[in-house]
């Protein structure tokens, strides 16, 4: 465990010409994709492996694994989907990372599909960013003019294509199976699996499904080594992750640094809660991860730490609230948020989340009862697990956290007649 920050990802995003094709260049840019040309595909794929990169969009799958399930030799094409949705609440890394270093996310690309035999990758953009759509459109052009993209690229015979998609605006759509119905033209809803996308994934063809941040360390794994990455980090968890600070933090932003850092290190960094006031609670990795308190200061950010104190990594979104914020009210704003993104697919997760809504509301206006408490619990009990998605799994979540951290707090709401906090002392920045 290290508090010191290893800016890779995150390198030279305060250069004015980071985004361009020379000032990526003249950092070292497409280093890597001259490497993995130099390789055969399969020690590609056996590099990654090695560096055990675990997926950044969320479940930490391993990454070079997920690239080895592509049936080789099947006659088929294969694709690469690189999952630019980025729609999770507190999640805000992938948006900047496109936006200061689109390079990186195509020589990762690049690498990926030659790994996979994919000759045409896309890029499915959260339809609301068009500057990071126009930004990847402007890098993917001078990709292609640099030989980077399409026919022979630099001589290796190697040829691609990457399409830039802008998603229309829904949550679901992150989501790996609706996030390809939705590509291919259709309504965005999940799909069963089996079949698995690495089988029958875009057009019914293998593909590999990948986030932002995970293609992008690629490059620097290929141009490093794998010991070099697998190097930071900890046990089960290696390398190094941008770390999103939000919320009632004195300095919010991306703080890189190797899985295993604490939250205690990263508010060191940060300069501490804003107002010299106490944490209450946070989330390790946005909304769908359950609550931590101050009592989990101390726990290394990794998939494994994180896990065994009941919550989940993520996408490592740490929306930090202090002491002025009412629990409830912040749980009954992502319960609105699922309910509003729930694609109506599954019943227990549509009705779900409009009870849940309703009981929360009545909650956190002091007109709860012992047995709303019960309901809201019950509710969640018959969504997780019954949904036929991963959202659904997400929606009891933030109050169930809630109640197992701050049930005094709830019940202070139903014998008082109200919120004991006032919602203007919990506005964020309200002492900038
Ligand atoms: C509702 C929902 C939304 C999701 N949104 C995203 C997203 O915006 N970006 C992302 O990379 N993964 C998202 N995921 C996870 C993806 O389904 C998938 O696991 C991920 O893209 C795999 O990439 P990785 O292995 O590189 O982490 C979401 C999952 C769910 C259930
Ligand atoms: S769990 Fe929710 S988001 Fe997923 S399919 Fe069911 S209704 Fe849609």
């Amino acid at each position: 465990m290290t508090a010191i920050l290893t800016p890779v990802l995150t390198a030279h995003w305060g250069e004015p010409d980071s985004f361009t094709l020379a000032g990526y260049e003249r950092t070292g840019g497409y280093q890597g994709l001259r490497r993995a040309l130099a390789m055969s595909p399969d020690d590609v794929i056996a590099t990654v492996k090695a560096s055990v990169l675990r997926g950044r969009g969320g479940a930490g799958f391993p990454t070079g694994v997920k690239w080895s399930f592509i049936p080789q030799g099947d006659g088929k094409p294969h694709y690469l989907t690189v999952n630019a949705d980025e729609s999770e609440p507190g999640t805000c890394k992938d948006v900047p990372l496109m936006m200061a270093t689109p390079h990186t996310l195509i020589e990762g690309a690049i690498i990926t599909c030659y790994a996979i035999r994919a000759r045409h990758a896309f890029i499915y953009v959260r339809g609301e960013v068009l500057h990071a759509v126009r930004r990847l459109q402007f890098a993917v052009a001078e990709a292609y003019e640099a030989g980077y993209l399409g026919r022979n690229i630099l001589g290796s015979g190697f040829d691609l294509d990457v399409v830039v998609h802008a998603g229309a605006g829904a949550y679901i759509c992150g989501e790996e199976s609706a996030l390809l119905t939705s590509l291919e033209g259709y309504r965005g809803l999940p799909r069963n699996r089996p079949p698995f996308p690495a089988v029958e994934g875009l057009y019914a063809c293998p593909t590999v499904i990948n986030n932002v941040e995970s293609i992008s360390s690629v490059p620097s794994i290929m141009a490093n080594g794998a010991e070099w990455f697998a190097g930071m980090g900890t046990e089960k968890s290696k390398g190094f992750g941008i770390f999103s600070l939000s919320g009632h933090v004195t300095k919010p932003g991306q703080y890189e640094a190797p899985l295993g850092i604490t939250l205690r290190e990263l508010l060191e960094l940060a300069g501490g809660i804003r107002g010299g006031r106490r944490l209450k609670f946070w989330t390790p990795g946005g909304s769908s991860t359950p609550l931590l308190t101050d009592a989990h200061l101390d726990v290394p950010l990794d998939f494994e730490s994180i896990g065994a104190a009941g919550s989940m990594l993520g996408t490592r979104a740490l929306q930090i609230f202090d002491e002025t914020t009412c629990v409830v009210r912040a749980a009954l704003r992502w319960t609105e948020f699922y309910q509003h993104e729930s694609c109506g697919k599954c019943t227990p997760c549509r009705e779900g989340t409009y009870w849940l809504v309703r009981t929360i509301e009545r909650i956190e206006q002091g007109k709860g009862t012992e047995e709303d408490l019960a309901t809201v619990l019950d509710v969640g009990d018959n969504i997780i697990g019954r949904a036929f998605c991963a959202l659904g799994d997400a929606v009891p979540v933030p109050i169930s956290s809630a109640i197992k951290y701050f049930r005094d707090e709830i019940v202070q709401h139903q014998k008082e007649g109200g919120c004991p906090f006032d919602p203007a002392a919990s506005t964020l920045w309200a002492d900038r």
